[in-house]
């Protein structure tokens, strides 16, 4: 019989896939603008979208809601109270809701900030990458340093209950020094929550097919070790692989995907994780990726959600994937609650992966060591299913949307 908890807690991601100018690293399903962005049609297309989601959940009180990208900042603040309105008519959002909103500084116009807050987004995530208006240029972003800082200051002044940094390190051309500047500039304007990406070449990206010279893998796991210690000594606690957070300031949204709990997805290309059970069953879906395929979806009412049920045997893989980020581990009981499976199946797994020095199991805690989270590929493969095939769920991604995606190539 599964052993799933009672409840699984839900959050709602709504995907906007639009930005100014594709980034050459990025494998998001964004995509450049190249006329006006229809933003009153796509926030339609998004409602009828959670419409019919709504449909299928069995519960529909959700505790945070995160609005990613994309460059969901190219919205208009009208734009976003209308979809933030929307989503509280469809859905019970839980006292103390945390709905974020992902913005790229090249698109923080003033006034836009304050414009989100009074809409009702309490957490702002900015992509400033780095201050180097050189390395800017390397990676091809549309703003520099001065919009970078700017952007940060205004969100400051916005009032958000938690504001967030996204830097990345190991970026072409990058030295040493120039990563401890990049974390000592995001320091100093005090930022509740800051996350470290280590730049990644993925598949479909200009990038991958024209590699640009990056820093050797030895001195990009020197930049990791720099970042996590300033950040550690100016009271940042490092609670997930890439995210770090003054107390109380951890992202709610991204720590639920950690701990395998259910999302709804809602937009063009959008996932969703959903645990049926009634069924006793955790399944996947996925939208139509291109925006105009999706606006069409919409018009006529018909989405497509691709829903593909998880392999029981890929589930002990798909959770670790996920909650395996956690630096201070999870409750061992929190895998069977979120999985169904009865903790044996895995006890093999888990002896193993404590024998090697890669977690250590203690009142009921597993805990990645250092060298677990540094080989987190190998340790992940402890818990891939032994029978082939050997892939996960059909293609589907087991890592979610959000700010802590894209990372498994982190130390
Ligand atoms: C959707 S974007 C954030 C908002 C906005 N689109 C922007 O770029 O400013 C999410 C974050 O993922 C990170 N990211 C994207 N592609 C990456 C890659 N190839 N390697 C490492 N981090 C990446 C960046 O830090 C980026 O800010
Ligand atoms: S990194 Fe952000 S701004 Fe650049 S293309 Fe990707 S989603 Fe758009």
């Amino acid at each position: 019989m599964p052993e799933f908890a009672d409840v699984i807690p839900l959050s709602l991601y709504v995907h906007v896939p639009w930005c100014v100018r594709k980034c050459p690293y990025c494998d998001f399903n964004s995509h450049g603008l190249k006329d006006e962005l229809p933003e009153n049609d796509y926030i339609d297309a998004l409602l009828v979208d959670l419409e019919a989601e709504c449909a299928a959940l069995q519960s529909t009180a959700v505790e945070s809601v995160f609005i990613g990208g994309g460059t969901p900042s190219l919205l208009s603040p009208e734009a976003v109270a209308r979809l933030i309105e929307g989503i509280g008519d469809r859905l019970e959002l839980a006292p103390g809701c945390e709905i974020t909103l992902e913005a790229n500084p090249g698109t923080a116009e003033a006034g836009r900030f304050v414009g989100f807050r009074q809409a009702g987004i309490t957490r702002l995530s900015i992509g400033v990458q780095s201050f180097d208006d050189r390395l800017l240029a390397a990676i091809g972003r549309i703003h520099d340093g001065r919009e970078a800082r700017a952007a940060a200051e205004m969100a400051k002044a916005a009032d958000f209950d938690s504001f967030n940094l996204d830097l990345m390190y190991a970026l072409p051309g990058q030295s040493l020094a120039q990563a401890h500047s990049d974390i000592e500039s995001a320091l100093e304007l005090e930022p509740t929550h800051l996350s470290y990406y280590q730049l990644t070449l993925e598949p479909n990206t200009l990038f991958f097919r024209h590699p640009p010279k990056l820093p050797a893998e030895e001195v990009a796991w020197r930049m990791s070790q720099q970042g996590i210690e300033a950040l550690q000594a100016r009271g940042y606690a490092r609670y997930e692989v890439s995210a770090f957070a003054q107390s109380g300031y951890e992202c709610r949204h991204n720590l639920n995907y950690w701990r395998f709990g259910d999302y709804a997805g809602i937009g063009a290309g959008a996932h969703g994780k959903l645990t049926d059970l009634r069924r006793g069953e955790v399944a996947r879906s996925l939208k139509q990726r291109h925006p105009r395929a999706y606006l069409e979806a919409a018009r006529n009412r018909r989405f497509d959600r691709k829903r593909e049920v998880v392999p029981q045997n890929n589930l002990p893989l798909e959770f670790m994937m996920n909650a395996l980020r956690l630096i201070n581990g999870f409750d061992l009981a929190l895998f069977s609650n979120r999985s169904g499976i009865p903790l044996g199946k895995i006890s093999r797994a888990l002896a193993e992966a404590e024998s090697k020095g890669m977690v250590e199991i203690r009142d009921g805690v597993l805990r990645p060591t250092t060298l677990g989270i540094r080989f987190l590929d190998d340790l992940l493969l402890l818990f891939a299913p032994k029978t082939e095939p050997r892939h996960t769920s059909g293609g589907l991604p087991c890592v979610p949307p959000g700010d802590g995606l894209i990372s498994l190539g982190d130390p």
